[in-house]
């Protein structure tokens, strides 16, 4: 609502007669005081848009009056109402005040109208603005209250779709596993000694844990293996081995192309290439076998010695160690073998 209340402050009544009769045909509600003390104690009290000030008041002069004013009301818009003769000795005062204008008497009725109107607009552009900006201000604290819980709610249907995918992925790793160790067990120590490789590698936990996380599915391709070969309880013969090898290559298809699965497919297709690249399916040597893949194969040979089989038995721990340390940098990389021994050392991979 537009503030159209103004204050004359006067200390001559004819004077402030003379300005109530002229602005009558405008549509202000017109208040007046007598002196400074009483137009302060007036402005403190009501809601006043414009003061028009006499500037030769005895006490409290206009200039005096306008400054008080500014303190208690920085919005007020203020006009000063002075003589020609006094208007030079008053600029000063004018300028440090900072009104908005000021009235030589005497006046013509177009000049106060105008200066009054351009005053009543100054004032209520500055409150509709600063109503706009407290408006904006609410709606921007609205808007991040929402885009809050927006996030929030990202945040947990992407929880909610990360730890069905995990499920999945482990769903499926335990089907594939069924056919060799009904337990199950087998992937997860696969998983435990990725991870502490990875550690001790001084990959971050994250990283570790995703490594570590993808591992499981390494003999995922065994799904297309026949059980007469994969719990076959003796040697295989040489058409049984190429049929066996071909699940680093199945395990790849399965995990299809989504760069997700890229780690996973890593290890399910390179896990059993050796460092000396008389490993299959690819043949790979070094270190252009990706990394993961390598990991998984020292935690996948130790599991595999340590544990029994259909056509072994299992073997003393320390036999399995010396047994992998003459493959290393045959079948391991020897890094990596080291940092395996390292923390075998300590306990760590069970
Ligand atoms: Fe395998």
């Amino acid at each position: 609502m537009l503030n159209r209340s103004l204050l004359i402050v006067d200390d001559e009544p004819n004077t402030i007669s003379t300005l109530k009769r002229q602005l009558r045909r405008e549509s202000y509600f017109i208040y007046s005081a007598n002196s400074g003390d009483a137009g302060l104690k007036f402005l403190k009290e009501n809601d006043i848009g414009v003061v028009l000030s006499d500037l030769m008041m005895p006490k409290m002069d206009g200039i005096t009056f306008l400054e008080i004013a500014r303190q208690i009301k920085p919005d007020v818009v203020r006009i000063l109402l002075t003589g020609y003769g006094t208007l030079k000795n008053a600029m000063d005062g004018i300028n440090r005040s900072q009104v908005f204008g000021y009235l030589t008497k005497p006046w013509s009725p177009e000049a106060l109208s105008g200066t009054i109107e351009g005053a009543f607009q100054h004032y209520n552009l500055v409150q509709e603005n600063k109503r706009l900006q407290k408006l904006t201000e609410e709606q921007n604290k609205q808007l991040n209250i929402v885009n809050e819980n927006l996030e929030n709610l990202v945040h947990e249907r992407t929880l909610e779709l990360e730890e069905a995918v995990r499920e999945g992925v482990v769903m499926l790793a335990l089907a594939a596993e069924a056919k060799d160790d009904d337990t199950g067990e087998h992937i997860y120590r696969i998983q435990r000694s990725t991870r502490d490789i990875c550690a001790a590698l001084g990959k971050s936990s994250k990283e570790s844990e995703r490594i570590a996380f993808f591992s499981i599915m390494h003999d995922v391709g065994k799904i297309h293996i026949p059980d007469s070969i994969l719990q076959k309880p003796g040697p295989l013969t040489v058409e049984e081995w190429v049929v066996m090898q071909t699940h680093c290559i199945a395990g790849w298809k399965i995990l299809g192309d989504k760069p997700f699965y890229q780690t996973a497919r890593e290890i399910a297709r390179s896990h059993h290439e050796r460092w000396d690249g008389n490993g299959y399916p690819d043949g790979l040597k070094w270190d252009l076998i990706p990394l993961p893949a390598r990991i998984v194969t020292v935690a996948d040979v130790f599991d595999a010695l340590t544990h029994e089989r259909p056509y072994k038995k299992a073997w003393p721990l320390e036999e399995a160690l010396a047994e992998m340390e003459m493959l290393s940098g045959k079948i391991f990389d020897p890094e990596i073998l080291k940092v395996f021994f390292r923390i075998q050392k300590k306990g760590v991979c069970l």
